[in-house]
């Protein structure tokens, strides 16, 4: 087994310190910012780069998806004299834990026969619709957003709370033609412009077998849980982005209000932004 010091104590090194497999023994991260300098960080202690050698580590792992600031890490790693082996975590940018997930469990609502379209709130550019759109290629999917980016309502809501930085307009550089154009399968696209969730009152009997709901905001992300959760078939599933996200808190603090409320425990997905999934109960 190698010992191994995480350099940098963020999303992608909580990322990398849950992927790691089982050759790999973790001492501890280390970080520049001397704020987290003897806190914990995943169960493991936050020190210098410096203090971090004294764990004299077999190798490191620079935990930054940046090249530029990733050649800056291992110089100054260096410089400070570790002449071992230092890993990059370069698959992070080619694998998605969360579209994985996602074609796992389209797959199971395939397999199963699980009922009811699909959806998303909080569209942009369509990424993530493609994959449901490629997924479950008979299920019609209905895709909620602005097109416009960012209500100013719900991110006066963020700057009220001091949530996040998020500025009207953010995302707004997108339209329901270009998602149309990237869907593999557009016959089965259902578009809804406008505010969520005034635009929920257009889809009035629909039940749902996978839902998407990646708004970033708490507004949003609060109105959306209970609406999709009554329409959600017996097997059925939200999966809730940005739920560890430290740039919107908003959407964790949602989920985590939603499910205390109903009792439900969420399941959590080992992607950079900390995805969960909540399933209504199934039996066959
Ligand atoms: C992070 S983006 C979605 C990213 C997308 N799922 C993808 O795969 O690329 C968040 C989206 O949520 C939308 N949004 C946020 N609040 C909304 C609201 N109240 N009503 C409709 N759309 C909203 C924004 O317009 C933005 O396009």
């Amino acid at each position: 087994m190698k010992s191994i010091v995480l350099f940098g104590a963020g999303q992608v090194g909580a990322m990398v310190s849950r992927l790691l497999g089982a050759d790999y023994s973790i001492s501890c991260f280390a970080d520049n910012s001397s704020a987290k300098w003897g806190t914990v960080f995943c169960g493991f202690p936050v020190v210098s780069p410096e203090e971090s050698l004294s764990f004299a580590p077999e190798c490191f792992c620079l935990c930054v998806l940046d090249a530029e600031r990733a050649g800056q890490m291992e110089a100054q790693l260096r410089s400070l004299g570790f002449d071992g082996e230092i890993l990059r975590p370069n698959a992070l940018r080619v694998y998605d834990a969360r579209v994985a997930t996602m074609r796992l469990l389209a797959e199971q609502i395939r397999e199963k026969i699980i009922p009811g379209d699909a959806a998303e709130l909080g569209v942009y550019r369509g990424d993530f619709a493609t994959v449901i759109n490629a997924a479950l290629p008979d299920r019609k999917l209905h895709l909620f957003d602005t097109f416009e980016g960012f209500p100013p309502e719900d991110v006066e809501t963020e700057r009220k709370h001091g949530i996040s930085r998020a500025a009207a307009g953010d995302f707004s550089d997108t339209a329901e033609g270009i998602v149309k154009k990237r869907l593999p399968h557009p016959e089965m696209a259902q578009f809804y412009k406008g505010y969520f969730p005034d635009t929920f009152r257009l889809c009035t009997a629909e039940r749902f077998a996978f839902v998407s709901i990646d708004a970033d905001l708490y507004a949003p992300t609060a109105a959306a849980l209970p609406l999709f959760w009554e329409r959600l078939s017996p097997g059925g599933v939200l999966l809730v982005h940005d739920v560890n996200s430290t740039q919107f808190v908003g959407a964790g603090k949602a989920v985590r209000e939603f499910c205390e409320e109903k009792g439900i425990l969420p399941t959590p997905v080992c992607d950079l932004h900390g995805s969960v999934i909540l399933r209504k109960e199934w039996s066959c």
